[in-house]
């Protein structure tokens, strides 16, 4: 077995598979939100179609709460599988990785629960699940509304900073993608 097959092996065999499998489904589902937001918010008022639309905003938003928990649970099994056979080289690199990992991890969960603060501070009973109406997290007050509108804006645009980051961080594997488009492209033209 070369170094190579030996070090790709256990990664591609084990929970990090699946946890991979869990960051492209949640990667497409913030492509949605965010586009999806970003539009949403700017309906004059009126528009017809709008509250479905936030609706479905908060469907998705929901859903990707659900995946973090099982992502979460996926990465301690990663944790687990990796660091109880030796602990890691705490070099700048991986402090650096590790840093920027729970930075990412952190607005996973605080840009959801904005929303959930932005739209019960706005209404009770006021995020729906596929139609389903969800307990509220937090009391209705309309002095918070505000608050809640400009922590939900700046936590998800901070985030999308991040992810830009995280996405340069990650140019050999983008650089990779790209490769693989254009040469299928060729390929069928
Ligand atoms: C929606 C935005 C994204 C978020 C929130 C995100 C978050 C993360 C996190 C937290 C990890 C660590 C593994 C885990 O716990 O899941 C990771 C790994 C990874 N991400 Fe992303 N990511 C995003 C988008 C992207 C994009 C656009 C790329 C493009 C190439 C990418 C490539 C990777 C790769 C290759 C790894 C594995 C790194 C390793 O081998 O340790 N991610 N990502
Ligand atoms: C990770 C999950 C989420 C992301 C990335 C996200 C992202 C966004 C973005 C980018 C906007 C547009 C902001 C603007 O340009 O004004 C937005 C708006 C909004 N989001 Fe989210 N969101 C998420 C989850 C949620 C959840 C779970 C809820 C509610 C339970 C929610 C409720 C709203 C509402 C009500 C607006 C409209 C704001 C307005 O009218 O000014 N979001 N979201």
């Amino acid at each position: 077995m070369t170094q190579a097959s030996r070090t790709t092996k256990p990664r591609k065999n084990s929970a990090f598979k699946n946890l991979m499998s869990i960051h492209w489904w949640m990667f497409y589902c913030y492509i949605i939100l965010f586009f999806g937001g970003a539009s949403m918010a700017r309906l004059p008022r009126d528009f017809w179609g709008r509250n479905s639309l936030y609706d479905f905003h908060k469907t998705v938003g929901v859903l990707t709460m659900a995946l973090l928990t099982w992502r979460i649970l996926t990465l301690l099994q990663v944790w687990w599988k990796k660091y109880t056979k030796r602990l890691p080289k705490y070099s700048p690199e991986w402090m650096q990785k590790f840093a920027l990992h729970t930075s990412l991890y952190t607005f996973m969960w605080a840009v959801p629960v904005s929303g959930f603060f932005f739209s019960n501070s706005f209404q009770s009973n006021n995020v729906r699940f596929l139609g389903i109406i969800l307990p509220d997290l937090f009391p209705q007050n309309s002095a918070l509304v505000e608050l809640g509108r400009n922590l939900h804006f700046w936590l998800a645009y901070t985030f999308l900073a991040f992810i830009i980051l995280h996405t340069l961080d990650q140019r050999k594997v983008v650089k990779g993608f790209w490769r693989r488009i254009t040469k299928r492209r060729t390929k069928s033209s």
